[in-house]
């Protein structure tokens, strides 16, 4: 039997998804979120799993170099992936906000400069209003562009709100609510359908121990 390869986002939620996967029976020996290696084998579930950023791993899914995948609902948001989404997995919540100075207009005349590391969410967002961006991409410390005069606004994750705070930010408009999900490959969901439900299973399982 060959592997199912599953992307498991780095970062924020990598330490709760490596522990839902151990909760389910599924270990893979060194694993951790500090790990610099990148591919990890479990020959009990016949699980192989890549350790990608987690913006890559709706790449990853929809290209079929992964054939399941765990990663937050912002990436998703953003890269539109073509993929399905199958479960909520309900851990690593946040929610998009716009954020900026306290009192900044957002119906400013003229075009409202937003830095992000989601350019296509914001745009979304803006575009809903009606409101002219010119969005500015930045890969992170989104905070600083305020702060620094490089953008009027940021649409950024806020999860504690702690980043905001100690910049001296504040939210400015709520956005999507943001939570870990599991998302799986068209190709695979068919032709290794039922390796995919087997997986998904177990995940389930897993996940209602934990919560
Ligand atoms: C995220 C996000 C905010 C922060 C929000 O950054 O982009 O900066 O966390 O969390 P908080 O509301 O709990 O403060 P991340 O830690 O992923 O690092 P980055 O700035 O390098 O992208």
């Amino acid at each position: 039997m060959s592997y199912l390869t599953l992307a498991l986002a780095k970062g924020r939620t990598a330490e709760a998804s490596i522990n839902l996967l151990a909760n389910a029976g599924i270990h893979f020996s060194h694993l951790n979120e500090d790990s610099r290696k990148l591919v990890f084998y479990d020959d009990d579930s016949m699980i192989r799993l890549i350790f990608v950023k987690a913006v890559d791993v709706p790449t990853y899914v929809e290209n079929g170099a992964a054939d399941v995948g765990i990663v937050g609902k912002d990436n998703i948001i953003e890269e539109q992936p073509d993929i399905y989404e199958l479960l909520d997995l309900e851990f690593g919540q946040c929610h998009f906000a716009v954020a900026g100075f306290s009192g900044t207009n957002l119906h400013k005349d003229g075009t409202l400069t937003v830095a992000s590391k989601y350019p296509t969410a914001a745009e979304k967002h803006f575009n809903r209003q009606g409101i002219p961006i010119e969005t500015i991409k930045l890969n992170g410390s989104v905070e600083l562009a305020p702060v620094i005069g490089l953008a009027d606004v940021i649409v950024d994750i806020v999860e504690t709100g702690g980043t905001l705070r100690e910049n001296g930010l504040t939210i400015l408009e709520e956005m999507e609510a943001i939570s870990t999900r599991l998302i799986v490959n068209k190709a695979s969901f068919t032709t290794k359908s039922e390796r995919v439900h087997t997986f998904i299973n177990t995940l389930k399982k897993g996940w209602n121990d934990v919560s």
